[in-house]
């Protein structure tokens, strides 16, 4: 459908003729032919603008800074219908609107089961007991003496994608994968604290408990927290975002967000798991055979198209097209994405751009010339661990039709001749 080796470019310029010089074929030779010669007579060029008429703002305008006026679409949406109140919902991170890795602190997607709690952090405590030498209560200010790590990590509802688990549903990859941040947390390994009290040898399991209304609760394996999880107090460099959990949450990197306890006042450690509702009644999948998996805290390796996508429409038309992608696995990095733009026929290796840090996002670029027809676009992601993105009929073959949580199945987006996309399954 493609032909990568011909990008027709409107103009053969000197420095692109040097590209092709130099053999920087592929990606560069397609993206020196998107300038447009556009510049005769345009008033934006031959005017003077008021921008540059006027003086802007002074330094004093926003002692904290604000997106861009002309960005404001760029915000995170709920559905209504998807929850019975506000204060027991979702909203989803615009992932089609973002580059790079990171999401920026004001549009990562909130969870909560009983709104946000509002905690003055000079009145905020975290207790440890249970099966310890030395039951302990800290303040922020303790926490913050101990030897603290800067990290980067995924967090990703289990419910992600959930609604597209039977057939395509919601027309936007806001809304069918933006369950998910990406964030420089900075935090005190979870171990020191427990050490510092002294964890008994029956000591197997840890029950975390947050401080806000709805006392989020769940259990945790003693080797996971002292593997790789954090009690945090700073996200991308600031303090939390109160509706992230300020001023303290717990990180339980690479597994399902419901256990990443938001508001953490309380760690109890015991010698097995508590049974609570959000891993009983909530949090576990129900197979065909009509037993529940339980305890499926893992977050499988899994992509997406972020651009093109249904809120992210083609608007240039055909020629040279960024296409821009996320990519994941709670087991580790990603290895290699494959790209299809015909639904499967034919895969493209994708090209991994910025740092590839385990249980982190990944940024993932195709950089195509489109020949204006129509396309089926997926993406497949493959991990270290060698775990490889099934389709959404792999899926639905190993776990049944009934599941809710952890769906990681391949994404499919119909571009037509239009670029106007569409959520639509093929598998
Ligand atoms: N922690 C508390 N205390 N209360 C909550 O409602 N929601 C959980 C988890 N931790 C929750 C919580 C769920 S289901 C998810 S997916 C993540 O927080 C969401 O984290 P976020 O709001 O930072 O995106
Ligand atoms: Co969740």
């Amino acid at each position: 459908m493609v032909d990568r080796t011909d990008p027709k470019p409107t103009q053969q310029t000197a420095s692109r003729r040097s590209f092709l010089k130099a053999g920087l074929m592929g990606g560069a030779a397609v993206a020196a032919s998107a300038g447009v010669a556009r510049a005769a007579g345009d008033p934006l060029i031959t005017e003077v603008q008021d921008w540059s008429r006027y003086l802007g703002e002074g330094v004093d305008a926003a002692p904290y800074g604000k997106p861009s006026e002309f960005e404001a679409n760029v915000v995170r949406r709920s559905v209504p219908w998807l929850t019975a109140d506000p204060v027991s919902s979702i909203n989803f991170t615009p992932i089609h609107e973002l580059e790079g890795i990171i999401t920026p602190n004001g549009l990562c997607f909130e969870r909560h089961h009983g709104g946000t709690a509002t905690i003055d952090p000079a009145d905020h405590r975290l207790m440890i007991n249970g099966l310890v030498d030395t039951p302990l209560v800290f303040t922020m200010e303790d926490l913050k003496r101990f030897p603290r790590e800067n990290r980067v990590y995924f967090l990703e509802c289990a419910a992600n994608g959930g609604m597209e688990w039977k057939g395509s549903q919601l027309n936007g990859c806001q809304f069918t994968h933006g369950m998910i941040h990406c964030v420089v947390y900075t935090g005190v390994p979870l171990r020191y604290l427990l050490e510092e009290a002294g964890v008994k040898t029956t000591g197997k399991w840890l029950l975390a408990e947050g401080a806000d209304a709805s006392v989020m609760t769940r259990s945790i394996p003693m080797e996971k927290a002292l593997d790789d999880c954090l009690v945090a107090f700073k996200m991308n460099g600031e303090a939390l975002r109160a509706e992230q959990g300020y001023p303290l949450r717990l990180c339980v990197p690479g597994w399902e967000g419901n256990m990443w306890v938001k508001w953490l006042r309380r760690l109890e450690i015991g010698d097995k798991p508590w049974a609570q509702r959000e891993e009983t009644s909530k949090y576990t999948d129900l197979l065909a055979d009509g037993k529940a998996r339980r305890h499926t805290w893992v977050m499988d390796v899994k992509s997406v198209i972020t651009s093109p996508s249904p809120q992210a429409p083609v608007t240039h038309g055909k020629g040279p097209l960024v296409i821009s992608g996320l990519a994941w696995s709670g087991s580790g990095t990603i290895k290699r994405v494959d790209v299809t733009i015909d639904g499967g026929r034919t895969w493209q290796t994708a090209r991994i751009d910025g740092p590839s840090l385990p249980k982190a996002l990944h940024r993932f670029y195709l950089d195509i010339n489109w020949d204006g027809s129509e396309m089926l676009l997926q993406s497949r992601a493959i991990d270290d661990q060698g775990l490889v993105q099934p389709t959404k009929n792999e899926l639905r073959a190993a776990r049944g039709g009934n599941s809710i949580y952890h769906n990681n199945g391949i994404q499919t987006w119909h571009v037509n001749n239009d670029g106007v996309v569409e959520n639509v399954e093929v598998s």
